[in-house]
């Protein structure tokens, strides 16, 4: 068997990095870590986040994992170097990338970032961005009320609608020039018509929108298949699940996966 990749996130969310994963490798096996138990980190101090992020990584790295995927941005915001420095294993966080491809897509230089409280807090995209280009202008806004939308499977209806304008009204009257939106946290790809139709409304130019998830896993294509690691078994590979806390995670994660789990075991880290 290949060595599997490690993923984890505080929850349920990190499986939208796994549903890109699976179509991008699908023979890869993915051993995925939702820290049902400690959910959510989004509201959660930095110092604590650290310190629940690296029990992740340690739980994974005893499996013996070959790359870990950090697929939960408030982590990556706030542990993404705790968790580098812990282990000779490539880590990977969501928030470098995600700054990467909106650099990549964004003309105007100015962009916006949606996340959690505890990313938004961190200033990390911020940082990101403005390592590689200090002329861009970065706005965050934290948009707590997605997480739930998504977790309950609204999405896409009117609630959503409402609460998407309710946060972005505020981001485009303050900056009309905005033409790149960030979705800093796992769970906003559930959310991406709603925050799309609502750039439409907001603004009169094309607004682009990035999905830190999708933007991970192209830095992990780089990586797999610099280190020749893209060839994996002949059949599709497994995907084991566990999580700290039984909760809903198989009722919710078709919805951020768009398959049913074939395995899940809780354990206690
Ligand atoms: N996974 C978190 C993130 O991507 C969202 C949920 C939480 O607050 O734990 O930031």
């Amino acid at each position: 068997m290949n060595q599997a990749i490690g993923v984890f996130d505080s929850g349920v969310g990190g499986l939208t990095v796994v549903r890109e994963l699976r179509q991008r490798f699908p023979m890869k096996h993915i051993h995925y870590l939702g820290d049902t138990a400690r959910v959510p980190y989004g509201t959660k101090s930095a110092r604590t986040v650290e310190r629940y992020a690296l029990t992740c990584q340690n739980f994974l790295l005893e499996r013996q994992v070959k790359l870990v995927m950090v697929a939960c941005n408030t982590a990556s915001a706030n542990a993404l170097p705790a968790l580098q420095a812990s282990t000779s294993v490539p880590v990977i966080g969501a928030v470098h990338p995600g700054a990467l491809a909106a650099l990549a897509a964004s003309r105007s230089r100015h962009i916006a970032v949606l996340g959690t409280l505890g990313t938004v807090r961190s200033g990390a995209y911020e940082e990101a961005i403005g390592q590689r280009d200090p002329s861009a202008t970065v706005v965050a806004r934290a948009c707590p009320l997605f997480v739930p939308l998504a977790e309950e499977g609204w999405g896409d209806t009117d609630i959503a609608l409402l609460a998407a304008r309710r946060y972005l009204s505020e981001l485009f009257e303050n900056n009309d020039l905005i033409d790149t939106i960030v979705l800093g946290c796992t769970h906003y790809p559930l959310l991406r018509d709603v925050v799309s139709k609502v750039c439409a409304e907001l603004s009169s130019k094309p607004v682009q929108i990035i999905d830190s998830a999708a933007a991970m896993v192209t830095q992990a294509a780089a990586h797999l298949e610099a280190s020749a690691q893209t060839d994996g078994d002949a059949r599709r590979g497994a995907l084991q699940c566990f999580v700290t806390d039984e909760s809903r995670m198989e009722e919710l994660a078709p919805r951020f996966l768009g398959e049913t789990l074939d395995s899940l075991e809780t354990v206690d880290l």
